[in-house]
């Protein structure tokens, strides 16, 4: 049984991803110093599958323990690398803290799986390096020129990736896959393990859920003049569970098949592009609640379209986003009801 080092292993994408992993015979190690996640985390995760993975609270700066992490797990044969700050606003706040967290844990670990010849990683990246793509971009593929980024979150995204294909470059037996997430949204269907945003969500689902919940008064829709069919933005909603097991088929591709590029990108999306009021309307449909919304001005940063080709990872990784809107609404509406 192969292990996987998952770090961010206890996060929203990651908690799902150690979940599928296991289920698909990985055994699993997480590294996670909590800070943007919780511990109870492990019991979920070990509820649904039966198997409790190996927890490390390391933080991958701390590079004496990282480092210790793989003499202590020496079978370790891929990683996949959560484990960053990811609050866009909060990055424009505080760029240090973007820049020290996400370029150092990624620089630390690049050489600690070298010094100890792990040569498979993973990385999570997201589609905010294709800035608002000009339209005969859209649908995007991993062919369109990255923009200049927004925030210094989507910089540091963008300078891992130069990282990454940098290191490969020098290192010719590192092997990476770059996954660029679309908005991934919902729970896992058991409601055992969710998202948990920290204080008021930036985010329009857990925003959407809870104002369903009564938690907040009222959901603000930032916009209504955007040059889309009903004004308001679109994006490539992405069930976590569905872009969950595209990192198993990433792991597998590495493990098992010749013939790859030693670098590859990916777009996880589901291919369909929905407007914040589609969402909305599809909410009230799935779950039977009425949400109390208004429409506000527009949100500043805020991307007006954008919506993934996701051939590649379809033909190539053999996987899709098949799992229907309402399903992954009504996921996320349960784990909501879990949690308040
Ligand atoms: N929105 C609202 N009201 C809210 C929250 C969001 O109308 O209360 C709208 C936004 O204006 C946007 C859409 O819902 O049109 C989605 O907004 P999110 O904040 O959920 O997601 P973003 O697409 O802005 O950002 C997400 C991730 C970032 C990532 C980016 C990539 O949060 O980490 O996708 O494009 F960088």
């Amino acid at each position: 049984m192969s292990r996987i080092l998952v770090t961010g292993g206890t996060g929203y994408i990651g908690s799902h991803t150690v979940v599928e992993l296991i289920q698909a015979g990985y055994q699993v190690t997480i590294v996670d110093n909590l800070s943007n996640s919780n511990i109870d985390v492990l019991q979920g995760i070990e509820q649904i599958t039966g198997v409790k993975p190996d927890f490390e609270n390391v933080d991958c700066l701390d590079y004496k323990n990282f480092n210790a992490v793989f003499d202590r797990f020496p079978d370790i044969e891929g990683v996949i690398h959560f484990a960053a700050s990811k609050a866009v606003g909060e990055s424009v706040e505080k760029p240090l803290m973007y820049y020290r967290n996400n370029l150092g844990s990624l620089v630390n670990l690049l050489d600690i799986m070298n010094q100890h010849k792990v040569k498979n990683i993973v990385f999570s990246s997201s589609c905010t390096v294709y800035g608002q793509p000009d339209a005969e971009h859209l649908p995007v593929d991993e062919t369109a020129p990255r923009k200049t980024a927004l925030s210094p979150y989507g910089n540091t995204k963008q300078i891992n990736e130069d990282i990454i294909c940098d290191q490969a470059h020098a290192q010719k037996d590192l092997n990476a896959v770059i996954l660029r997430y679309f908005n991934p949204i919902g729970a896992h269907p058991s409601a055992l393990i969710g998202e948990l945003p920290n204080g008021v969500p930036n985010n329009l689902l857990p925003f959407v859920t809870q104002t369903a919940a009564g938690i907040r008064e009222k959901l603000r829709v930032f916009g209504n003049d955007y040059n889309t069919p009903d004004g308001s933005c679109i994006r490539d909603y992405i069930y976590v569970v569905d872009l969950a097991k595209a990192h198993v088929k990433a792991i597998d591709r590495m493990l098992n098949e010749n013939g790859r590029d030693q670098v590859e990108v990916f777009n996880l999306g589901t291919g369909r592009g929905l407007s914040v009021l589609e969402i909305i309307r599809g909410f009230e449909q799935a779950t039977g609640v009425k949400l109390n919304y208004e429409i506000v001005g527009r949100r500043e940063g805020d991307i007006e379209q954008v919506w993934a080709k996701a051939d590649k990872a379809n033909n190539v990784l053999g996987w899709k986003a098949d799992t229907p809107l309402d399903a992954i609404l009504l996921s996320a509406w349960q784990w909501q009801q879990r949690l308040s």
